[in-house]
């Protein structure tokens, strides 16, 4: 007989998500179970879900959908879903009665009861839907990180935007922050065990971090107080909202060598009138003053953004606008999306809905414009000096070469040199050959 259990959890969406499976996870280890990814070995299934895009939604219904003959076979099988998706009623009440193989249905809310969630069904075999709102942070989860030498550190929970377009703060409910002295004890720990290099603060607005709590915590005051840990390692953080980048976040990783020179700074759309249809409290001159103020204190930083292209009434005229912007800013990378109507929010019941064409049409533009623009930034990274963690030695015939990740991700090929894993290294870029980067390593 074989009594290992195991586990597999399919994950959607953002880091948010990709860290609450770590959590996800911790309850099942704490259980006995080991992790599958063959989904007909396992003897419990999660999808921890995502619900920004109509496509997402669609795929992981889809997913879902699939693992009935697996349940058929294996009736023992415990299937839950979670996450973001779940957490609106609607589908919460979709996926019970669609999905009647599906066992435990919880959303964002109560990620820390989903230990609970499982001792109860094991005992009593009845099926669970808890979708309640919590308003307050349970600092006792257990978490199985699986992201390598990066750990993912939440810093705050929910949103308060209401960006007209965005379901997050109907999923994730209001911004509440986690105390400051939380946060950096769990930083510490990440780092004594010398195992984790990267710490990624997490937070749908970290730029308004501690807003909520009573002390006069600020986010750059948090990141400044983590830098003070005597550690060697990369602070990176997402997502930061223009609006409340202030100058001293700016200054702070200006000045702090610890912080990661990668800005993540979304921006949705170029056009001024779009903007406001979509809430977002900014014009395009104030965004371009928080770019150049970036550009002028942190030399070599990296940009990357969000763009939302063919938004309710969207015209030719707009989206030019936002194909300015991208040639004006000349970012690093950006991520760009077809509008999706998210159910419940403004922006969905607007008139002036654009057909699927168009917005692909437009999202192709914007990509092709943005691939030529980060093909030519690559080749004016020549000549600059970056700090790199050192990943891998490659397994190639020289045998002298290792794979350097930049700040923002990029990776270059050293040559020549006998490196020490998982350390940082001052690195001078060298040349270009495919777009591959190559350096080497200087004091
Ligand atoms: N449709 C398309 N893209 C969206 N995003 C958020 N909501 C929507 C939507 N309804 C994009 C935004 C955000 C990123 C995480 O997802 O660009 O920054
Ligand atoms: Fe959504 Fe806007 Fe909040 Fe980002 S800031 S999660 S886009 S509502």
């Amino acid at each position: 007989m074989n009594d290992i259990k195991f586990y597999n959890i399919m994950t959607y969406g953002c880091q948010m998500n990709v860290h609450e499976s770590e959590k996800l996870a911790g309850f099942l280890k704490e259980r006995g179970y080991i992790e599958t990814q063959d989904q007909n070995n396992a003897d419990v299934i999660v999808f921890n879900t995502c619900c920004i895009r109509k496509s997402a939604e669609e795929k992981i219904l889809g997913n879902i959908g699939a693992v009935k003959p697996i349940k058929k076979r294996n009736p023992n099988l415990i299937v839950a879903v979670c996450g973001c998706m779940s957490q609106q009623k609607e589908m919460a009440d979709l996926i019970q009665q669609k999905f009647p193989f599906v066992n435990i249905i919880f959303g964002t809310h109560n990620l820390s009861k989903f230990g609970e969630f499982l001792d109860d069904y094991n005992t009593t075999h009845k099926r669970i839907k808890s979708i309640e709102e919590e308003t307050y942070i349970n600092e006792n989860v257990p978490m199985f990180r699986t992201s390598g030498y990066n750990g993912w550190v939440n810093i705050m929970y929910g949103c308060n935007n209401f960006c007209t377009y965005c379901i997050v703060p109907y999923v994730r409910g209001r911004e509440i922050s986690r105390q400051p002295q939380d946060i950096i004890d769990e930083v510490e720990s990440l780092l004594k065990t010398g195992q984790y290099k990267v710490i990624t603060l997490l937070g749908q607005n970290v730029n308004s971090y501690g807003k909520d709590l009573d002390s006069n915590i600020t986010f750059a005051k948090l990141m400044q107080k983590i830098c003070e840990l005597p550690y060697d390692f990369k602070l990176k953080f997402m997502t930061s909202h223009p609006k409340d980048l202030t100058d001293d976040v700016i200054d702070t990783i200006a000045q702090n060598s610890k912080i990661s020179k990668a800005i993540h700074l979304p921006v949705q759309s170029g056009s001024n009138r779009i903007l406001k249809l979509m809430n977002r409290n900014y014009t395009v001159e104030h965004y371009l003053e928080i770019i150049d103020k970036i550009k002028n204190k942190i030399p070599n930083v990296s940009l990357t953004s969000d763009f939302i292209v063919g938004f309710p009434t969207e015209t030719e005229e707009d989206f030019n606008m936002t194909c300015e912007l991208v040639r004006k800013v000349q970012y690093n990378g950006i991520f760009a999306f077809m509008y999706s109507p998210r159910p419940g929010t403004p922006a969905a019941n607007m008139d002036g809905q654009i057909d699927f064409e168009e917005k692909n049409r437009r999202v192709n533009i914007l990509l092709k414009l943005e691939k030529e623009i980060s093909l030519q930034k690559n080749k004016e990274m020549i000549g600059n000096i970056e700090n790199c963690i050192v990943e891998r030695k490659l397994d190639t015939k020289s045998n002298d070469e290792y794979l350097v990740k930049t700040d923002s991700g990029k990776t270059i090929i050293v040559k020549n040199n006998n490196l020490k894993e998982l350390t940082f290294v001052n690195v001078k870029i060298t040349n270009i050959e495919n777009n591959q980067l190559y350096g080497e390593v200087i004091e």
